[in-house]
């Protein structure tokens, strides 16, 4: 069984891989571009891909009709046509479960660096302007009795809920369907409209997945309905959010700030973005710790392995 690996993985994966067949793992520190994937999968049973990848029916006809799994290393799996590779009798898998702490953590801190003024207060320090304490200075908003207003309420959303909770803060969330009673009466979550929840939340977070029905959700419009003191967070994808109507609403000071973890064209990030002190940027860590990025690994390598062995995969996405 020929394993193809797009980016490298942490050993305890490949280990895994080693046993289920001979694994290639693309030498290169960055993406491989669409016709180097084509190249690389040539031949390949199960291919082990990142989010930055885009595999569609020509990469699986480039693989050719041997191809059994596509595994990829991460929860969603927008880069992935999945109906394509169904059709082709390819099974794909993702990896659900593993990253949920490790995201809402990050999505928590950026919540807590843009309400707070971290990120602004720490490059004031490195710039060694001069500052002094005084009662005005750097007013950040406080998150007790604010209203958390979550955008899909899957596992990362009420990870998410949690932590506000212990914030003190309200839950309020919208979606494509309702959560069951015993979640919302758990988190204390109450169900609104997507309009509702956006008039209503000091504070904007998404979590849902990158669908056709949510790229730019979070558009002119949608901003335009937020509170002129509300935060927009987001870990889930970039596209969710149409990325220049966001600057457009943050320089006219439509909302008061901004966490991003993901962006519309990543690597790049809209330039007008990094010129505001009320946004806080990270590079896609979301999942980004040793013990969940080692996890991720490892689940995507037992999906393949399973896939192999034809036990059938652990976590498909079905079309
Ligand atoms: C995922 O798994 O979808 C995340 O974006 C990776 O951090």
């Amino acid at each position: 069984m020929r394993i193809v690996v797009t980016r490298r993985v942490p050993e305890a994966a490949m280990v895994v891989l080693r046993e289920a067949g001979e694994v290639w793992v693309s030498g290169e520190d960055r993406p491989l571009r669409p016709d180097e994937l084509r190249e690389a999968v040539r031949g390949a049973d199960a291919v082990v891909c990142m989010l930055h990848d885009r595999v569609d029916g020509a990469v699986a006809d480039a693989a050719g009709p041997q191809l059994k799994v596509v595994a990829n290393v991460a929860v969603g799996h927008d880069n992935i046509d999945v109906p394509a590779l169904a059709e082709r009798g390819v099974t794909v898998t993702n990896t659900p479960g593993v990253l949920t702490d490790a995201t809402a953590d990050l999505a928590f801190g950026l919540l807590l660096a843009v309400t707070r003024r971290i990120g602004e207060g720490e490059r004031l320090l490195r710039a060694r302007r001069p500052w002094s304490f005084h009662l005005g200075f750097m007013l950040g908003s406080g998150l007790q009795g604010k209203t958390l207003g979550i955008v899909g309420l899957g596992q990362i959303g009420q990870a998410m809920a949690r932590r506000a909770r212990a914030f003190g803060m309200r839950i309020v969330y919208s979606g494509r369907s309702r959560a069951k009673p015993e979640v919302e009466s758990a988190l204390h979550a109450e169900h609104l409209s997507f309009l509702e929840l956006l008039r209503t939340a000091d504070v904007v977070s998404l979590h849902c997945p990158l669908t056709a029905e949510t790229r730019h959700l979070i558009d002119a419009e949608a901003l335009g309905a937020m509170k002129h003191s509300a935060f927009l967070i987001n870990t889930t994808r970039g596209p969710v959010v149409d990325e220049a109507a966001l600057a457009d609403a943050l320089l006219r000071r439509e909302i008061a700030g901004a966490g991003l973890d993901v962006f519309e064209k990543e690597p790049e990030v809209e330039p007008r973005l990094l010129e505001l002190d009320n946004v806080v940027v990270t590079p896609h860590l979301g999942s980004a710790t040793v013990e969940t990025r080692t996890e991720m690994a490892l689940l995507a390598a037992r999906n393949v392995a399973a896939v192999l062995s034809a036990e059938g995969a652990v976590n498909e996405v079905r079309p």
